[in-house]
């Protein structure tokens, strides 16, 4: 059985059309709006111990009787690591889809626009991993690297070598790290540092967004209905690894608590469920009117705390 149907000529043709437009567009926007963040971040300034890297109520133990038990410093501490360990993450992920990206490229043709700007958006990865890193280190979270069940998620995706898998990840991921840096953003009370980390970020992802999600409707309409109920399986699976990793269980042990009560804690929070609940939905409103979302598989998406 093949993997995909075959689209008419003429309808091949107006996809390439449509696809060569979107990477000019995204290809000037890159060229107007790209930072260097080992430049444009002041690295040296100090980090007020104070200062939270997200909103309160947006760490995983916010309003648990484990928070309740921590003073407002450690409290700010907790939400800074939880920060770095979603960068960790981040990196993680980044290293993932720059590896998909560059298949992706090995399989095209570098004179089009649409490989061209696969590969400035491995160039944005390249600096944003190495902006995760440097925050990583300035706040003293002890270590970039993801856990190993993450470590081995990655290594089966290399495996696997499925590039559709890659774009709807990224969907998936850059969606929910973009909607939670908006919140950062917005939020000037918060930590400069991971404000300034945020905003560079934000900026950057919405063009990714703008390249995976065409290139995925294109993948999704030429696959296989067989091929199209394992797919949405298998994206449930990882956008619930994905969003695991966001939380570290080192996290716990800097703060001096029990990882595993303290995950436990995290995974009954009303108020975490609700954060990653918003997190996902722009990705998931995609998901749900592509149909890769459906009533049936909505199941394991509310078990992964990201439907309600
Ligand atoms: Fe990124
Ligand atoms: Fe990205």
């Amino acid at each position: 059985m093949s993997d995909t149907t075959t689209p008419p000529q003429s309808v091949a043709r107006q996809r390439n059309a449509d696809r060569e437009l979107n990477a000019a567009r995204l290809l000037r926007a890159s060229a107007k709006h790209s930072y260097d963040p080992l430049t444009e971040i002041d690295w040296s300034a100090p980090v007020d111990p104070d200062h939270y890297a997200l909103p309160a109520h947006r760490v995983a133990l916010y309003g648990t009787p484990l928070w309740e038990r921590l003073d407002e410093r450690a409290r700010a501490r907790l939400s800074v690591h939880q920060f770095a360990s979603t960068t960790a993450a981040g990196i993680w992920f980044e290293l993932v889809l720059m590896e998909g990206l560059i298949r992706h490229v090995y399989a095209g043709d570098l004179t089009t626009g649409h490989a061209q700007y696969a590969l400035t958006e491995v160039a944005d990865e390249c600096r944003h991993s190495t902006m995760f890193a440097r925050y990583i280190t300035a706040t003293g979270y002890p270590s970039a690297r993801p856990t190993r069940r993450a470590d081995r998620l990655g290594k089966l995706h290399f495996l696997l070598n499925d590039t559709t898998m890659t774009f709807a990840g990224a969907i998936f991921v850059e969606e929910f790290t973009d909607a939670m840096q908006r919140e950062m953003v917005r939020d000037e009370s918060l930590q400069p540092l991971a404000r300034a980390v945020a905003r560079i970020h934000v900026v950057e992802e919405a063009r990714h967004i703008g390249y995976a999600k065409p290139e995925l409707e294109r993948r999704w309409a030429a696959m296989t209905t067989a091929r199209r109920a394992v797919f949405r399986r298998a994206l449930a699976l990882l956008a619930r690894h994905a969003v695991a990793e966001v939380v570290h269980p080192r996290v716990y042990a800097l703060a001096g608590l029990d990882p595993a009560g303290a995950r436990r804690a995290a995974e009954a929070n009303p108020h975490w469920r609700q954060a990653r609940i918003d997190w996902a939905r722009k990705a998931l409103e995609f998901f749900t009117d592509l149909g890769v979302l459906t009533p049936a598989t909505a199941r394991s998406w509310r078990r992964a705390a990201l439907l309600p």
